[in-house]
């Protein structure tokens, strides 16, 4: 069957669909209903039993994926505010072609360059301002610039400039430049000028009005050779949106270069540093380790755009920019030692990602042939000896040269991002095995989000990576989805996670995301022995430069929103910082049980439908007790059927669902159980089969799944999952088939022409999941819980053998799970804190409805809490 989400191509390829045959299901639509809530299952009993310790949890488990895309770093992390500063972004994308009206690679992907601005015939991102009197013109020079690496220059010719006007070229940043009230920033601008221009240059911030924002610096002394000028810019607003304004005082020809404006405080400032409130929110998180720089930054879409490590590193003014396969070109301001330092200053582990030999397959993948490929194995290798090395190695002593002589210790190293065949295989192992032989201490991991490990060719990866872009309701359904991983198989690293569909809102994240993905976590954590890593991506986007795949949206989203002077994290940031920096040393083994529980009868309407097909129906028939509750009579009317979606008509007395694609038409009563649904159906066109629908209440509904995936095997899924085993199978198109779906209580029975095909138990749909550790450092007990029901849990821990003096509760909930936080409002959706008293082996505790919540509880004899 193909992917569950309606979407596009690109989407269809990138999603996981994991289907796991589970003893319990999960729908999130029922955390808005009373069905599966509480009511029926009663209080909760939480054993934690702290005498058997479940898997120890990498202290590094939690990290971040930091890649340049949504205007992540040039326009957002990096500390730079002036766009097109070296005035190269009127260059041509590398590798790519002109053709059908835009630029594309060769094999036909657009580059997205013209989805922000860029264009070729001008200068992008500056304006000339000839206000008044005053009268001259502005042109892109491509040559002559300060250095090879920035050619191109700004040429002004001033030919009037008198008290009646302004001659001014005014840069508009990336979608405004950020000015705080009181905050300096430090301007620096090379010129030069033809004699008798000898300046000067004015230079303020204003707003879209002219209204200055800022003090004015004037800049003298321009020659005829490239001269750096400086100066600093006190703001006197706060604004995200203002420009940068030189003026030109006097007529004559001037060119500039390399203008650039940074903040005075950069995060722990760092020269050439980052934006200090992006990168607090980002070491609030305390990531355990950096993914960087790509994703698909690292793979490109052309051969001639993947990333290149010593593009990065040098003087600023001297790195060659390259076009980013993000709608952006990349300054590389934030190169390979900006990246380090970095991470270093977070406390988080490097784990440095090095382009593979082959480009990003969603962007028709170019590879570089094998007798090309030591290149690119010694470019990496070089990469690990510029991070690693004593400065008296080649790259180690360029590092040193850069001010940084102290080795990096980098010790994580991916292999390519999301690449695909036995090409990759090849070039992977090329590449791994020289790795190996030179730095035999470096972890190897090898991204197997769209690849097989068969497609390695056995070569060796210490850890592997896998990619989950999914709806919420997915990764809820995905507390168990590591249980069942083979322990001999390298351990994970999930790399990229996050909830991408329409429900976790737009700009997703909201609370149905956070506390989906908080399940999902929550499942890793307790299998903390296989899943060893965990990322969200993308971490960082400005509100105005969401990217996207060209001719594939939705546009990315993120897990931090910025503007020019604002910024927040989404619920799910909420709710990944909580996890984060609660993470236990250990797990601890846990039992969950609802003991009041009553038992779980499959109950709802009956329905009709289809996944990818046309199909029609007739002879339905629904009786319950040796009674005959429905007989449908087509030929007379479909009374009572309500279509979903597709398009149902009567055709020679059988229900048709005639377009291909999904469609569902629903009948009968929510409280119908313990029931035998009968009917004939065919199949018509499509390349599947199609589904018989049962106990279906609000969102939730079972389906027996005939001709699945592809026209493979038939399953019974409740919710999209399946329960128990699958069946091969495949259904003839044009036949009349007899189906029967007998539900008595839990139990379900499916008979194809007679013949059982399965027999299976659906359950209850889990809205509550636990999870314990222990906290080593301060002896807490910390326990995780996520409740999606729209009802509070009323719980019982019991702690068999320990005592308690103290408890501390972080709770992140919400009125909806629609909520999220947003620029105004940027803590809407937060944690609040509370502490509790706490005594003896047993308490009592309420987990509110739609919540995440961490307990954090300190044993009588164990040192006070942090
Ligand atoms: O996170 C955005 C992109 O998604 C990454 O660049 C890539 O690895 C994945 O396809």
């Amino acid at each position: 069957m193909p992917p569950r989400i309606p979407a596009t191509a690109r989407a269809e390829t990138r999603l996981r669909f994991v289907s796991v045959a589970l003893g319990a299901t999960l729908v999130l639509a029922a955390a808005t209903s009373t069905h599966g809530a509480p009511a029926e299952t009663g209080r909760a009993i939480i054993t934690i039993d702290a005498s058997r310790p479940g898997p120890a949890v990498n202290p590094r488990m939690y990290g971040v994926f930091l890649e340049e895309i949504n205007h992540s770093v040039d326009g957002g992390l990096y500390g730079e505010l002036v766009r097109n500063r070296g005035f190269e972004d009127s260059r041509e994308p590398e590798g790519y072609v002109h053709a059908h009206g835009r630029w594309e690679n060769r094999a036909g992907f657009p580059a997205g360059f013209e989805r922000f601005g860029y264009r070729t015939d001008g200068v992008p991102f500056w304006t000339l301002l000839c206000e008044g009197s005053a009268r001259g013109a502005m042109h892109l020079e491509k040559t002559g610039g300060l250095t090879p690496e920035s050619a191109y220059c700004l040429r002004i010719d001033a030919e009037a400039v008198d008290a009646g006007g302004r001659l001014a070229v005014a840069n508009e940043g990336f979608f405004g430049i950020g000015a705080k009230a009181g905050a300096r920033y430090h301007l620096s601008l090379t010129a030069r000028a033809t004699a008798p221009f000898a300046g000067p240059l004015r230079v303020r911030l204003e707003n879209a009005q002219g209204v200055p924002c800022s003090d004015e610096i004037t800049l003298s002394g321009i020659g005829a050779d490239w001269t750096r000028l400086s100066g600093v810019l006190t703001a006197s607003a706060t604004d995200p949106k203002t420009r940068l304004v030189v003026s030109v005082g006097a007529a004559g020809t001037v060119w500039l270069d390399f203008v650039s404006l940074f903040p005075e405080r950069t995060w722990k400032d760092r020269p050439n540093g980052q934006r200090a409130d992006l990168a607090q929110l980002i070491a609030d998180l305390r990531p355990g380790f950096v993914r960087f720089p790509g994703g698909c930054v690292v793979e490109a879409g052309s051969l001639e755009t993947a990333y290149d490590w010593k593009l990065t590193v040098g003087p600023v003014e001297s790195r060659a920019e390259r076009w980013g396969p993000w709608s952006q070109r990349r300054t590389q301001g934030m190169g390979l030692l900006e990246y380090l330092r970095f991470c270093e200053d977070l406390g988080a582990e490097p784990l440095y990602v090095g382009f593979a030999g082959q480009t990003c397959i969603f962007r028709a993948r170019e590879h570089i042939p094998m007798e090309d490929m030591p290149a690119i194995r010694d470019n990496l290798l070089d990469a690990v000896e510029f991070a690693n090395g004593a400065p008296d190695t080649r790259w180690g002593a360029l590092r040193a040269k850069a001010g940084r002589a102290e080795p990096f210790d980098l010790k994580l190293l991916e292999i390519g991002n999301e690449n695909q065949g036995p090409e990759f295989g090849r070039r992977y192992r090329f590449i791994q095995e020289a790795v190996a032989a030179r730095f035999p201490k470096i972890t190897t991991i090898a991204d197997l989000s769209f690849t097989s490990r068969e497609s390695l060719g056995g070569a060796h990866f210490d850890i592997e990576d896998q990619h989950y872009y999914n709806s919420p309701r997915w990764f809820a359904s995905g507390f168990r989805m590591f249980d069942g991983r083979d322990r001999a198989l390298p351990p994970l690293y999930l790399g990229e996670v996050a909830s991408t569909t329409g429900e976790a809102g737009p700009t997703r994240g909201n609370l149905r995301a956070a506390l989906s993905e908080s399940v999902f976590l929550l499942g890793c954590e307790r299998n903390a022995d296989v899943v060893r890593m965990v990322s969200y991506a993308p971490l960082l986007g400005h509100v105005e430069g969401r990217t996207e795949l060209p001719e594939a949206p939705p546009p990315w989203h993120a897990m931090i929103y910025f503007d020019g002077t604002r910024a927040y994290g989404t619920a799910s940031y909420q709710a990944w910082k909580m996890l984060g920096t609660n993470r236990p040393d250990r797990v601890l083994r846990s039992d969950l049980a609802f003991p009041d529980a009553a038992p779980f009868a499959v109950r709802g309407e009956i329905g009709l439908g289809t996944w990818a097909d046309s199909a029609e129906f007739k002879d339905v028939r629904v009786e319950r007790d040796g009674q005959v509750v429905y007989q449908s009579d087509f030929a007379r009317g479909t009374e009572g059927w309500r279509p979903a979606s597709g398009r149902w008509s009567v055709v020679d007395g059988a229900y048709r669902q005639s377009r291909p694609g999904q469609g569902f038409a629903y009948f009968g009563d929510p409280s119908w159980q313990d029931y035998t649904l009968t009917l004939r159906a065919r199949h018509l066109k499509g390349p599947e089969g199609f589904l018989v629908v049962f106990g279906r209440q609000d969102k939730s509904r079972l389906w027996w799944n005939l001709g699945g995936w592809g026209n493979s095997q038939h399953a019974v899924e409740q919710n999209q999952t399946v329960l128990g085993a699958p069946a091969r199978g495949r259904l003839e198109s044009e036949r009349w088939y007899d189906v029967k779906v007998e539900v008595r209580g839990a139990r379900v029975r499916c008979f194809l022409d007679g013949a059982l095909v399965h027999e299976t138990e659906a359950a209850r749909e889990e809205t509550f999941f636990t999870v314990a550790g222990r906290d080593e450092a301060t002896g807490e007990i910390v326990l995780k819980a996520v409740n999606l029901a729209a009802a509070p849990v009323s719980a019982e821990l019991r702690l068999p053998g320990l005592t308690f003096s103290a408890g501390r509760e972080l709770v992140l909930t919400s009125r909806s799970l629609d909520d999220n936080n947003r620029l105004d409002a940027p803590l809407a959706v937060s944690p609040t804190e509370r502490a509790f008293p706490a005594a003896g082996e047993r308490l009592a505790h309420d987990f509110p409805p739609r919540s995440l919540t961490v307990l954090r509880l300190t044993e009588k004899s164990s040192p006070p809490a942090r």
